[in-house]
């Protein structure tokens, strides 16, 4: 059956570019991104492998581990790493799994056969401190990830982790952020000292609590 928000991630051990992974163990207290991309060796997968090993600095300051997958072996990972890091100018800087008898891709129903009975799809899972997953994404092979806008949910899931507030439509970091309506307004008083605008009384906005 299909994983869904709020479902506990499942865990598994298999072979990667840093040696064997349990992933419970791996992601311990840290927030989790696993993300699937259909095959080595090939152009989008190249651009978005190398988009991920740049922004690994953004990912650790959010306290994020980053696990890619695919179901080539590992013999294809660490030969195709020196084409990414030649190409798009940053050296692999996270695990890749090797998943060449499916077991991940399985349990995280990232092969559509309908689209492709071989390959992944593009699957984002966004994991929590608690071992749930906070949100899932699916592109096709055709249609590279954004992955600012992975780090900007995980802004939103982080922020809305702590504080009785959700994002808006393009939120970014440091923008107003909306008061939840199940606060009420003297909650939202005590909760928000920097006061609060009432568009609709379903819609409030206030500044983005630090
Ligand atoms: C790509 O990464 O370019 C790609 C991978 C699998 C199928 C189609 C495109």
């Amino acid at each position: 059956m299909a994983l869904r928000l709020g479902d506990v991630a499942p865990d598994f051990t298999a072979d990667s570019t840093a040696g064997t992974i349990n992933f419970h163990e791996y992601l311990g207290d840290s927030w989790g991104v696993l993300f699937s991309h259909p095959k080595d060796f090939t152009p989008v997968c190249t651009t978005e492998l190398g988009r991920v090993a740049a922004l690994k600095a953004e990912f650790d300051r959010r306290n994020v581990k980053v696990l890619g997958l695919s179901v080539d072996g590992l013999a294809d990972h660490e030969a195709w790493s020196s084409d990414i890091e030649e190409t798009q100018g940053t050296a692999l800087n996270f695990p890749l799994l090797a998943d060449p008898d499916r077991t991940v891709s399985d349990l995280y129903d990232m092969i559509h056969p309908n689209a492709d009975d071989t390959l992944t799809v593009r699957s984002v899972f966004v994991i929590g401190p608690d071992k749930t997953i906070k949100l899932s994404l699916t592109y096709p092979a055709s249609t590279g990830r954004n992955f600012d806008e992975i780090l900007r949910t995980i802004d939103s899931l982080q922020l809305t982790a702590e504080h009785k507030v959700a994002t808006p439509v393009d939120w970014q970091q440091g923008e107003d952020v909306i008061i939840v309506p199940a606060v009420s307004d003297e909650e939202a008083a005590e909760r928000f000292p920097s006061g609060f605008t009432t568009v609709k009384p379903y819609l409030r906005y206030t500044k983005q609590p630090s």
